[in-house]
């Protein structure tokens, strides 16, 4: 079923009014019986290329004298999408990506020990909250509590999303239990703050979040984006335009009123001619399309600003993908690329203003002709980090392998595959085991299935009254 125009346009809209926080809003918008885009990523790994057969590729050696054949390195427009590195070719081509995993492991053995079986109840979250388990790199759905329509988009591309990082890896993974929330504010709740839980983002103050790459790595169908590999990523590179041919103004999109930043920002540009700042009234009955954009086409601006929302703000990689200069404010959530944002220096990669103070004198200046290289260069910098490398799938199947080996090395228990053997009368009494989850597989194509055996899956999703 294809959207129409408005509708497209109206998802873009509540986007850009609400960022993260739309999705319990958007169901309103949705078309109800929308196919699934969930599907089980078959594709086995097609490995760049492997240490040992680097040496195909090298002149050294064709003379027969020289044998070192040159470390692999990863190639962006090779390996970008390739999600089955080996863990030494991860490693070689994203060393910074694991740095907020090993926070949520040190947090571990300095202050709250071993992860534990109670650790893993879900019922402290009331809803959007899923039990997973990963046995023999088979993605299992053991336990849901209230996952419906308002949450699916974001937990069929999460699970998408490890399902591809499983699949196409080429050793076996630990095997781990954990839960992971698509909500936005994760620990919202009072006893909350020091729960175990995989979510999007955390604030400084709740460490012991573990952060996991959100749903808008796989895709954010609501905005017109279906699928960040394929429908943002893949046009950007094949059609963005040069830095410097790019439009001179600061460019952003959005509903002015759920964050103080915002309103500053939008203060600070009014009538300024380097912006292109416009606030989005979706509630406008007669044009609640007026000034929408795509994303694609925010990157046809030199300058881009992020804000965030009433949490986090899930256009930030969208930005960094970008080869334009963003300015933002402080933000006050961390995602799990967040270590990777530099503010200054030779590796500046982005432009920090506190609460968009200087937000003219900056612009005007980076405006000057004797300034735009400087703007330039950190526009590079933020390609070759963000689109080029640590943002890429590549780095995003890597990142949940290693989140998976940070979690298993301080989960103090055995996570059993197994629900208890019973006895078949069949097999002259032998006893027979059963998966304790529902394979992603079937889980993915479920919708308007109930089953018994061997799990049941508690998805709420066909009841069109349930929107969680
Ligand atoms: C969270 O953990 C810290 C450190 O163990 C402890 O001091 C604090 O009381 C805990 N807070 C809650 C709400 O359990
Ligand atoms: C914590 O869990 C790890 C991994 O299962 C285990 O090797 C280690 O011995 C455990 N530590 C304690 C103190 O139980």
């Amino acid at each position: 079923m294809r959207m129409s125009a408005a509708q497209t346009a109206a998802y873009v809209c509540i986007y850009l009014l609400a960022g993260l926080f739309a999705g319990l809003v958007v169901l309103q918008f949705r078309e109800a019986g929308t196919p699934s885009f969930a599907f089980a990523w078959h594709r086995r790994a097609q490995p760049a290329s492997t240490p040992s057969d680097a040496s195909s590729t090298s002149p050294a050696g064709s003379n027969g004298v020289d044998n070192t054949t040159p470390p692999w390195t990863f190639e962006y427009t090779r390996d970008g999408n390739n999600h089955g590195l080996s863990e030494e070719q991860c490693t070689a081509a994203f060393p910074l990506l694991t740095m907020e995993i090993d926070r949520a492991v040190e947090y571990r053995h300095n202050v709250a020990g071993n992860i534990t079986l109670d650790d893993l109840e879900i019922k402290w979250r009331g809803h959007g909250i899923l039990r997973i388990l990963i046995h023999e790199n088979q993605l299992y759905i053991v336990d849901t509590l209230n996952v419906g329509r308002g949450h699916r988009t974001r937990y069929l591309a999460t699970l998408n999303s490890i399902n591809a990082a499983l699949r196409s890896y080429p050793g076996t993974l630990p095997t781990v239990e954990f839960t992971f929330t698509v909500q936005d504010n994760s620990l919202i709740g009072e006893g909350n703050s020091n729960r175990t839980v995989l979510a999007y983002a955390r604030r400084a103050e709740e460490p012991s979040v573990w952060l996991m790459p959100d749903f808008v790595f796989w895709g954010w169908p609501q905005f017109g984006m279906p699928s960040y590999a394929a429908d943002f990523r893949a046009v950007l590179d094949d059609s963005e335009m040069a830095f410097l041919d790019k439009k001179p103004q600061l460019v952003w999109r959005g509903s002015i009123d759920n964050n103080p930043a915002r309103k500053k920002l939008a203060e600070l540009s009014k009538d300024q001619p380097w912006s292109n700042v416009r606030g989005i009234d979706w509630l406008n009955k007669e044009d609640p399309t007026k000034n929408v954009i795509s994303m694609e086409e925010h990157c046809d601006y030199m300058f881009t600003a992020m804000t965030e929302g009433m949490t986090w703000g899930g256009r930030l990689k969208l930005l960094l993908n970008c080869h334009s200069v963003m300015i933002s404010h402080e933000m006050a959530w961390l995602e799990w690329y967040h270590h990777l944002l530099a503010p200054s220096g030779e590796a500046q990669n982005y432009i920090l203003l506190e609460h968009f103070d200087g937000l003219r004198k900056t612009m005007r200046r980076l405006l000057e002709p004797a300034h735009r290289h400087e703007a330039q260069r950190i526009a590079d910098n933020a390609r070759r980090v963000f689109r080029e490398q640590y943002l890429t799938p590549a780095a995003v199947s890597c990142y949940w392998r290693a989140l998976f080996r940070g979690w298993a090395s301080v989960q103090g228990f055995q996570p059993s595959p197994w629900m208890e053997p019973e006895v078949d009368p069949s097999r002259t009494g032998k006893l027979r085991r059963r998966p304790r989850g529902t394979s992603f597989e079937a889980y993915a194509i479920m919708e308007s299935t109930e089953w018994e055996v061997p799990a049941q899956p508690r998805m709420l999703v066909n009841d069109p009254e349930t929107y969680w």
